[in-house]
């Protein structure tokens, strides 16, 4: 983030205390920050009472084989069984768990008793076909209701998930499937985009033709396209799941458990299967969704607006939420299908009480005006809730004044896939929110802001945020790769967790996330590697060279913009190129990490040891006047590429 930006942010100067209604009422106070500060440990222990254990845990965390934590390790419990049976023994069956809002408009009331029996059936099935404890399963669908049975059925059996968010295509879910080994998989013949039905089965069975060892895929019925089903393979959800007996016994698991894998985009080119495991990742999930959203589960209504794909939507749409006994929205769609007042009329309808979504939809929301709003009723909302990208002052004062009738909090929650939940944020019955500001660590957790050195800086300097102490829902490992997990996240400063974000503490000791500072892309809230895209660009026949830079983008935070070099043989592309490029990014990747933009350059700026400068190619694809160019092999590709670039006929999008 330039320095511009940087003052532009802190030049909000109000101050926005906790409403009064909220602070008497608020489930986080100060008592709480202290507690936590005072005993840590017993702070921890006491949140673990939050879950149903069937051995209680007598440790907390122990930490004696740093960077690898075990948490409430001597605890056994079963995660389907904390997010649905419990609920109903203790009398809240007829409790509504999601509000399912179809993308057609079809809707679904599933309550804690039909979810619980649902979830009881789709692990019966699951037992059928040979999954048991420890076999992965992976999960590619829409955000329908099967989505969250089919997570919560693989946690009853011990069997670690893997959701693969639906827009990403064949090839990314063959890498993820043959990356941890999956053995049956569980897709729809397709989910609805924009009113279309897109295809989600053909994709399986592409990918399947590239990785082997599974040997069962369960389709559910969502679309009611044609789709082909193999023959001793393929299996109807509706026949196969909806033919169990509802009766399912659940079996304790240890603690430590594996509860899910996330594949998620790093620096380097593969994605990393970030594992969770069981007590830890549901007691920080649950605790911090208690905490930060103040929730009272039994008057409110809830709404995650990101997919199950994300981290989100795991622990906020599913975990946190259902072992709270939430009352949860869960919407297909986009905010513009069939209009642009959809969100707003979806909180109307079932009366939501906190929104939790990403700030590039809040961007998009001011751009489309604030009469979309204004023609609903939003006053149930209480609490506002923003994740997944820096929020810019702006965008953070537009919420509150037109969604939240500058009457209800907001709290800017930063945290990541690997942390699990979530870890700075304000409390809202306690804390003064600054617009644009994450403030301080939830109580519990310890992050600090450091140089190069690893000194903690003072009041008013940025450097790196950390992680200080372990916290139960951090990630455990890389599935598989152990090493990686220890260079990636331990080793840039001894002892600390580096989360990869630059961070600024302001005068009063606040914080203010300064987005990436390595190759991750945050476009749209979306993590994005750039050398993930570039391996795409060049396994491409034209393609010689690629270098990816996220740029500046005024609503999905950063876009994606690709330089490629051509190979000799393919001489200037042809006039499709980058549409070609484009469409081949979409193909091995997903439509989502397309490049907003492709220029086709002769050379690529490099170092003397032969280092691509991407800051000069940000600042190209930004439009700044050039950098530093005195570390170049040869400064005067940057006047080439620029000139190139400014040809009427250069092949750009
Ligand atoms: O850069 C930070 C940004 O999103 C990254 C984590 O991405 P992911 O694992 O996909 O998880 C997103 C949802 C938790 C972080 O390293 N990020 C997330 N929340 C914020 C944020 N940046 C600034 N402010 C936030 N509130």
């Amino acid at each position: 983030m330039s320095d511009e930006t940087l003052s532009n942010l802190l030049r909000e100067e109000r101050r926005f205390p906790p409403p009064k209604e909220l602070a008497g009422s608020a489930n986080v106070t100060d008592a709480t920050y202290e507690q936590a500060a005072d005993d840590p440990d017993a702070f921890w222990a006491e949140q673990a009472k939050r879950l149903d254990w069937d051995t209680e845990p007598t440790e907390t965390v122990d930490w004696s084989n740093p960077p690898f934590a075990k948490w409430f390790a001597d605890g056994t419990l079963n995660a389907a069984y904390n997010c649905c049976d419990r609920h109903v023994e203790a009398g809240h069956g007829d409790r509504v768990a999601f509000y399912f809002e179809g993308e057609p408009g079809d809707t679904r009331e599933i309550t804690y008793a039909q979810l619980t029996a649902e979830v009881k059936q789709a692990a019966n099935a699951l037992t059928e076909l040979g999954v048991t404890s420890g076999d992965r399963v992976a999960i590619y669908l829409p955000m329908i209701p099967e989505a969250v049975v089919a997570m919560l059925a693989c946690a009853r059996l011990g069997a670690p998930h893997t959701v693969v968010f639906g827009g990403f295509s064949s090839d990314a879910l063959a890498t993820r499937i043959a990356d941890c080994g999956v053995e049956v998989v569980i897709t729809a013949d397709g989910g609805y985009r924009r009113g279309a039905p897109s295809d989600l089965k053909s994709a399986v069975d592409q990918a399947l033709t590239k990785c082997e060892g599974v040997r069962s895929v369960l389709v559910v019925q969502r679309t009611g396209q044609d789709v082909e089903m193999t023959e001793g393979r393929d299996l109807w959800w509706h026949d196969f799941v909806g033919g169990q007996s509802d009766e399912h016994t659940p079996e304790a698991f240890p603690a430590e458990h594996p509860l899910y894998i996330m594949y998620t985009s790093g620096s380097t080119g593969t994605p990393k299967g970030i594992l969770h495991t069981t007590g830890g990742y549901l007691v920080g999930t649950s605790y911090t969704h208690w905490a930060a959203f103040d929730l009272k589960p039994e008057t409110d209504v809830f709404w995650t607006a990101a997919d199950i794909g994300w981290v989100t939507g795991h622990s906020y749409l599913v975990y946190g939420p259902l072992v709270n006994g939430t009352t949860s929205v869960m919407y297909e769609g986009t905010p513009n299908t069939p209009h642009q007042g959809r969100w707003w009329e979806i909180i109307e309808k079932y009366r939501v009480s906190i929104l939790y979504c990403a700030p590039t939809a809040i961007r998009t929301f001011m751009k489309w005006g604030p009469e979309f709003p204004e023609q609903f009723d939003l006053s149930s909302l209480r609490l506002l809730g923003s994740v997944g990208e820096p929020i810019n002052p702006e965008a953070w004062v537009w919420y509150r004044h037109y969604i939240g009738g500058d009457r209800v909090p907001v709290v800017d929650t930063w945290w990541q896939t690997e942390t699990g939940m979530i870890m700075v944020s304000p409390m809202p019955g306690v804390s003064e929110a600054k617009p644009g500001a994450a403030m301080t660590a939830v109580p519990g957790v310890s992050v600090d802001v450091v140089n190069d050195e690893a000194h903690s800086v003072p009041n008013g300097s940025g450097g790196y945020l950390v992680v200080t102490k372990p916290w139960p829902a951090m990630l455990r490992t890389l599935w598989g790769d152990d090493q990686r997990f220890i260079d990636t996240y331990w080793s840039r400063f001894e002892g600390l967790y580096f989360a990869g974000d630059g961070a600024k503490k302001d005068d009063d000791g606040d914080i203010w996330l300064l987005g990436r500072v390595d190759d991750v892309m945050n476009v749209s809230g979306h993590r994005m590697s750039t050398t993930e895209i570039e391996s795409a660009l060049v396994s491409h026949p034209k393609v010689a060279e690629a270098a990816v830079v996220g740029a500046t983008d005024d609503t999905t935070g950063q876009a994606i913009v690709a330089f490629v070099i051509l190979r000799t043989e393919a001489g200037d592309g042809g006039p499709d190129v980058v549409q070609e490029l484009r469409t081949h990014v979409a193909a091995e990747i997903g439509a989502i990490a397309k490049p907003r933009q492709i220029m086709v350059v002769e050379e690529l700026p490099k170092t003397r040891s032969g280092k691509i400068m991407r800051r000069l190619l940000r600042d190209i694809a930004e439009n700044r006047e050039l950098g530093d160019v005195t570390t170049l092999t040869d400064s005067s590709v940057m006047t080439l590429i620029k000139d190139n670039l400014a040809k009427p006929d250069s092949p750009q999008e």
